[in-house]
Parts: structure tokens; C-alpha cells; sequence
């Protein structure tokens, strides 16, 4: 299967990461959004970070340019009428996939591979909403999608051998690696990493220790880049109760119940960095 062509729902942190990526591995890049400004904010993420790369004296700015060339602006679903694939990255919402799914499948040609990069969702839910599940498979990229080596490649139920191969090629031409996951709740990352991102504020409910503390046993004791109440800030502390609701839901065991103080902070919109505070507080 040959891929050239691709498109990239969702411009935000993780679609402008995978657009990012994509365009540098040498595919040509339809970065999708609902409005411009959206398109516009992914655009500048992937450009500075590109313009890191020429002052460190890794890219010419030449070659930055030819990467930026590579991704257009796309503000409609029916942009994807001509690629070889999509990466779906929009909001982590079941009703909004498959209605994407649903209108992608009526919209690309036969060939077309339908990905998401869905953190826990089921992927065999998403596929019933095409009449092509074979072609429907989850892609799924770590934050910060430049940087992080991992793409957790996860077959849904009727995902065939062919689609697989031709995503794990990719993933290799993307410099990343694949690693193969079956469709369970949370697939492998967000299954091991969640709870212990749980555990770690049920240290800090029960008055354990300070959110200092526990971030530095981690990172100290465990070589942990971040702590992990660092890290769910960085993921987005909605991401992370989403994510324990999608594990609680899926296997009804109480080990997977979301933390209280998880659930307050959501409630009080304390997201994370994103909206300038969450365990800590950022500028
Ligand atoms: N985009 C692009 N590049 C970035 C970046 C970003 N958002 N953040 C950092 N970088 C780059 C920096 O530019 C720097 O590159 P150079 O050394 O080439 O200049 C490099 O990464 C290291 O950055 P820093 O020196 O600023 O900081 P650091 O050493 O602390 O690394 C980090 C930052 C890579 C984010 C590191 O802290 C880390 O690995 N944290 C854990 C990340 C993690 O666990 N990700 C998974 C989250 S879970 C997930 O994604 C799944 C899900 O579904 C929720």
C-alpha cells in the first residue's frame, strides 16, 4: 500500500504534533479543523518548533520550508476525498468520532485508511460506524507527539493483517516505534499509566504527602522524567478523569474509580497547564 497523502483531524496539541511528524517524514499533510484560528495556533506550534531544530543546527531553514510547504490548511471533512489516510486527533468524545468516522467513510475513496489516535476509546466501536472496520484501526501517539518514540498501534476487532502492515510501515518512516496492542480499555499506556496518575492524587487526598513530595519520589526514585501530578497536568487532568472513567466503565472494577479530588479539580475547571492551573499553577 502505497501512503502519500495524508489528513490530520484536529489541530491542537496532538493533531499539530502528528501533522508535524508527518510532514517531516515527507508525506503531504491536510491539517484539519473546525475554524481557521485553530489551524492557525497548530501552525505556529509545528513552526517553532521546526525553528528549534534550524538554531540548534539540526534543519536548514531551507528544509524547514520545505516542511512547512508540505501542510495545508484544511477546514472540511471533504478535503479527505482524495488521501491515502487520515489520523483522526479531535476531541475524546464517542458520538464525535463515530459521526466523523460515519461522514470520512462516505467521503475517501475505497483505499483510504481510517486511524485514530484515540487515548482508550474502543476501536471496534468506532470501525461499526464505517462500512469499511477492516480499514479503521487506532494509531495512538504520546504527548509530546515530536519528541515521545512510541505509537501504540491497536488492531480493532475486524482491523485486517494488510491495514496493520501498512500502519506499522509508517510508523517506522515517521521515525517513530510501533508496538502492537489489542482493543481493551485503555489499551496498554493509558491502562498502567492512569492508575498509577490516580494513585498518586489518592496519596495526595489522603494527605500522604505534598504534591511536591510525590513527584519527587517519583522522578527521583522511579527515574521518572516528571512526576506523575506534573504529568497529569501536562495531559490535561479532564484527559485523565476521561481516561479512569473509560477504564471504571469498561472492566467494573473498583480499582479503576477516579479519585475525589481528581473529580473537584475538573469540576473547578483546574485542567492542568493548559488552563494555568491544576496541581500547580503555571504563568
Ligand atoms: N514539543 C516539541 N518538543 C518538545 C516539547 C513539545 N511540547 N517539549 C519538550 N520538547 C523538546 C525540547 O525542545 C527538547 O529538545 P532538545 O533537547 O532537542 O532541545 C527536549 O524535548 C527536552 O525538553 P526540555 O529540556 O525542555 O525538558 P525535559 O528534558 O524535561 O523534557 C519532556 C521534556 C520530553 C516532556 C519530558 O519531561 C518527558 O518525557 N515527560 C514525560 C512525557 C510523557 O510521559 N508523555 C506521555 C504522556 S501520556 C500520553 O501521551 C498518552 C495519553 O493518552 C494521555
Amino acid at each position: 500500500m502505497n501512503i502519500q497523502k495524508v489528513m490530520v483531524i484536529g489541530a491542537g496539541q496532538m493533531g499539530s504534533g502528528i501533522a508535524q511528524v508527518c510532514a517531516q517524514a515527507g508525506y503531504e499533510v491536510k491539517l484539519n479543523d473546525r475554524e481557521e484560528k485553530f489551524f492557525d495556533r497548530g501552525l505556529q506550534t509545528i513552526t517553532k518548533n521546526l525553528s528549534r531544530n534550524v538554531e540548534k543546527g539540526r534543519m536548514t531553514e531551507d528544509e524547514k520550508q520545505v516542511i512547512l510547504n508540505k501542510i495545508t490548511k484544511s477546514l472540511s471533512l471533504e478535503d479527505a476525498n482524495d488521501v491515502d489516510i487520515v489520523i483522526e486527533a479531535a476531541v475524546e468524545n464517542m458520538e464525535i468520532k463515530q459521526s466523523i468516522f460515519k461522514q470520512l467513510d462516505e467521503i475517501t475513496p475505497a483505499h483510504t485508511i481510517l486511524a485514530t489516535n484515540t487515548s482508550s476509546l474502543p476501536i471496534t466501536e468506532i470501525a461499526a460506524a464505517t462500512n469499511r472496520p477492516e480499514q479503521v484501526i487506532g494509531m495512538h501517539f504520546m504527548n509530546p507527539v515530536p519528541v515521545m518514540k512510541l505509537v501504540e498501534i491497536i488492531r480493532g476487532l475486524a482491523t485486517n493483517d494488510d491495514i496493520y502492515m501498512a500502519i506499522e510501515e509508517m510508523t517506522k518512516k515517521l521515525n517513530k516505534v510501533p508496538v502492537e496492542v489489542n482493543d481493551f480499555p485503555g489499551f496498554v499506556a493509558n491502562r498502567v499509566l492512569m492508575p498509577m496518575i490516580n494513585e498518586a492524587i489518592y496519596t495526595l487526598y489522603e494527605g500522604v504527602a505534598t504534591k511536591e513530595a510525590i513527584d519527587d519520589v517519583m522522578k527521583m526514585g522511579m527515574n521518572h522524567p516528571m512526576g506523575p501530578l506534573q504529568l497529569a497536568d501536562f495531559i490535561g487532568l479532564d484527559t485523565c478523569l476521561y481516561i479512569m472513567e473509560v477504564l471504571h466503565d469498561g472492566f467494573g472494577d473498583s480499582k479503576y474509580r477516579p479519585c475525589p479530588l481528581l473529580r473537584k479539580y475538573v469540576k473547578a475547571g483546574w485542567l492542568g497547564k493548559k488552563t494555568g492551573r491544576g496541581f500547580y499553577i503555571y504563568e
